[in-house]
């Protein structure tokens, strides 16, 4: 490790990698590795597609930095339609960032600008990344949080619903939770002062946890009668990720602003939030903005993706590898008391490790079999949750079926050998 990198960041191993290519990367002594993190749910094209590379490659000899204050570039418009082409219907109007928490903060600074109100709400346990706004829309872990607050004002939180924590069947958690999110309009921040609800349809960072299609509609619809903007933190979830193109699929809700990056540009840094025209006229024309939005080699890497991702049907194979894999995972669970959940949508799914005798969350246990995974089987996992106990599968949505066995076969072993 160089004495002249930053220690804050939290490295999960000391692997160090050269290069990496579909589902693996290659350690710098030769050793190569399934890699089930994907770069953080970033790679759902595989590491370096051919076709993306190409892509980025055409576009850098012909233009690296076309600011979009500037000058206009053909390729942005052409991203933007084609993204028209994917979003829900009547989602049409962009705006271009590079990161997931720039593209939050655009959500939050259009929804206040369109609205003229000041304050969002968020859910607990949620994650919508590190700059200021967005960590005060953090809940996930306190950690993260610690050291930088005050952070912004105007944020409340609602609580997520949690059948398998809360000991409730799904049903009964979401009818507490609604009614939860409805007295935080009765009693935190009116309607009259709230821009928006912003919501992950699956917690990432916080657990790997699906909200029941049932939940989102019930959001959707009290965001609807406040005639409070909706906005969906599709960052993990989208591009296929859920095994449909947007996570919102599973429930049919209508966002007014969905937010995208990670799987977005196959690992090239580019976001984007979409929203209907009428709500982006409302977003005065330079109150906000950025030098690199819109980079052209991101545009020509996500359109590049999006062709990927179309002709090698990686939405079905997502949908497709996540039913393989939580088959065999409701299976281990039957015979592991330490698989407390086994829970998911497409190639986001979360193993939630707990003690056998009280249920507790155990992120030693965890931490141990994502070691032997990698030592013992040369299979990468990440844990996530508040908890640190949640193990993770988010491979590449090129991953095989073959693949997926191996990994399987890497995390049985590990469980066995971590007892
Ligand atoms: C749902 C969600 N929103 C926002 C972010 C922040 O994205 P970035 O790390 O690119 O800023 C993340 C990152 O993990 C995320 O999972």
């Amino acid at each position: 490790m160089s004495e002249h990198l930053s220690d804050v960041w939290l490295r999960a191993t000391d692997l160090e990698v050269v290069s990496g290519s579909g589902c693996t990367v290659m350690s710098a002594d030769g050793t190569e590795y399934l890699d089930f993190t994907a770069g953080i749910a970033v790679v759902n094209t595989g590491h370096c597609h051919p076709r993306v590379v190409a892509a980025i490659r055409e576009q850098a000899a012909r233009f690296i930095h076309s600011q979009v204050n500037c000058y206009r570039n053909p390729i942005l418009e052409s991203l933007a339609q084609r993204l028209a082409g994917v979003c829900p219907a009547g989602i049409d109007r962009f705006f271009f960032s590079n990161s997931g928490a720039e593209a939050v903060e655009a959500a939050v600074k259009l929804a206040k600008a369109a609205t003229g109100r000041t304050n969002v709400v968020v859910f607990e346990g949620g994650f919508h990344g590190r700059t200021h706004m967005a960590m005060a829309m953090t809940t996930s872990k306190a950690a993260y949080r610690a050291g930088y607050q005050p952070l912004p004002a105007g944020v409340f939180v609602a609580p997520f619903p949690r059948p398998f924590e809360w000991g409730c069947d799904e049903n009964e958690a979401n009818r507490r939770a609604l009614a939860a999110l409805e007295k935080v309009f009765t009693q935190a921040t009116a309607p009259h002062e709230t821009a928006a609800v912003v919501i992950e349809p699956v917690l990432g960072e916080g657990g790997y946890l699906p909200a029941a299609a049932e939940f989102m509609r019930g959001v959707a619809g009290l965001c609807r009668s406040h005639e409070v903007l909706l906005v969906l933190d599709e960052v993990q979830t989208g591009f296929g990720r859920t095994g449909k193109f947007w996570a919102l699929e599973h429930s049919g809700v209508e966002p007014d602003v969905i937010v995208m990056a990670k799987g977005f540009g196959s690992g090239f840094p580019i976001s984007a939030i979409g929203a209907r025209a009428a709500l982006m006229d409302r977003w005065p024309a330079g109150s906000h903005g950025g030098t690199y939005g819109g980079n052209p080699l991101g545009a020509a890497a996500v359109l590049a993706t999006l062709d990927v991702i179309e002709d090698e049907a990686l939405v079905q194979n997502s949908a497709e590898r996540g039913v393989q894999l939580m088959t065999a995972l409701h299976k281990m669970r039957a015979e592991h008391a330490v698989l407390g959940d086994v829970r998911g949508l497409g190639l986001m799914v979360g193993c939630e490790l707990v003690g056998a005798e009280d249920g507790s969350p155990d992120p030693v246990r965890a931490r141990a079999v994502v070691d032997h995974c990698r030592h013992e089987s040369r299979v990468l996992f990440m844990t996530c949750g508040t908890a640190g106990n949640v193990i993770r599968w988010m491979p590449p949505l090129v991953v095989s079926p073959e693949e997926i066995d191996r990994g399987l076969q890497a995390f049985a072993a590990a469980l066995d050998a971590t007892g």
